[in-house]
């Protein structure tokens, strides 16, 4: 009896705490880390298609310092802009060639929310890492999931060999097609821990709809 109630004790003790952490953690609980297709922000882009870059692998979209309660939140926060030639490969403007522009409100928008944790150096070097770490495309070919103009998948057809390679759940995110109705693979989300070094499981918000077919094209 007396077990149970210190470790009560601890538990409502440890949860206080807890709060006390999120509270002073200041506007962001963790991060998402977001890889998109080139091929599925190009098709669905409404920028003008003569700048489009459809590359075929995955490209960095951003780094997002997150909330439970408001996932795409916060952001428009100030900052300074900053460039990185390595971003050139890993994190490029697909949809209209400005790579320069994409960073700088990439930075403008996600990267100043978190700056008490990361500079823009950091931001970006570790992004660039992040990306460096896991090969998306490399991972979903070796699973046969390899670009096609008929084949579909289930969610978890993408998901389970991301899983099993990353050893965390990411989150899928996808585009539909207002003409064919067709639901595009557009970005895979790794979700990291406060200080964006240790991955952590996604959990499952909007994503792709359930139980539909998703195409790769
Ligand atoms: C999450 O976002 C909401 C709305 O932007 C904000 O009011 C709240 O303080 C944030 N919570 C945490 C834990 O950061
Ligand atoms: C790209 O964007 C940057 C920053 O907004 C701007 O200074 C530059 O003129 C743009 N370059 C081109 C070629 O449009
Ligand atoms: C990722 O994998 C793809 C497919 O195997 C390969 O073409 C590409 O060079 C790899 N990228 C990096 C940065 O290693
Ligand atoms: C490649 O696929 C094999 C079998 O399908 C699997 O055992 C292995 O872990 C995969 N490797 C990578 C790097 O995803
Ligand atoms: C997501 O997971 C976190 C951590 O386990 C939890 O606090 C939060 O309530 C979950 N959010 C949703 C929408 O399930």
């Amino acid at each position: 009896m007396g077990m149970l109630k210190s470790s009560l004790a601890f538990l409502v003790l440890a949860f206080a705490f807890f709060l006390c952490f999120i509270m002073s953690t200041g506007s962001y609980v963790y991060f998402q880390f977001v890889q998109q297709w080139p091929p599925t922000t190009c098709r669905l882009s409404s920028k003008p298609s003569n700048q489009h870059r459809p590359l075929q692998r995955f490209t960095i979209h951003g780094l997002w310092p997150s909330n439970y309660s408001n996932p795409r939140k916060p952001s428009n926060c100030n900052g300074s802009p900053h460039m990185r030639s390595k971003l050139k490969i890993s994190w490029p403007d697909v949809e209209s060639g400005n790579d320069t522009r994409f960073w700088e409100g990439e930075w403008n928008k996600h990267g100043t929310c978190s700056e008490e944790r990361l500079n823009q150096m950091q931001y970006f070097e570790r992004s660039h890492d992040i990306w460096m770490s896991y090969n998306i495309t490399k991972i979903l070919k070796n699973a046969s999931i390899i670009p096609s103009a008929t084949q579909k998948w289930t969610y978890s057809d993408i998901v389970s060999p991301i899983k099993t390679a990353t050893g965390r759940t990411p989150l899928l995110r996808c585009k539909q097609d207002k003409k064919t109705q067709l639901l595009h693979l557009h970005e895979v989300v790794f979700c990291f821990e406060y200080n964006a070094l240790k991955q952590i499981d996604c959990n499952r918000t909007a994503g792709c709809g359930n139980q539909q077919a998703i195409s790769f094209q």
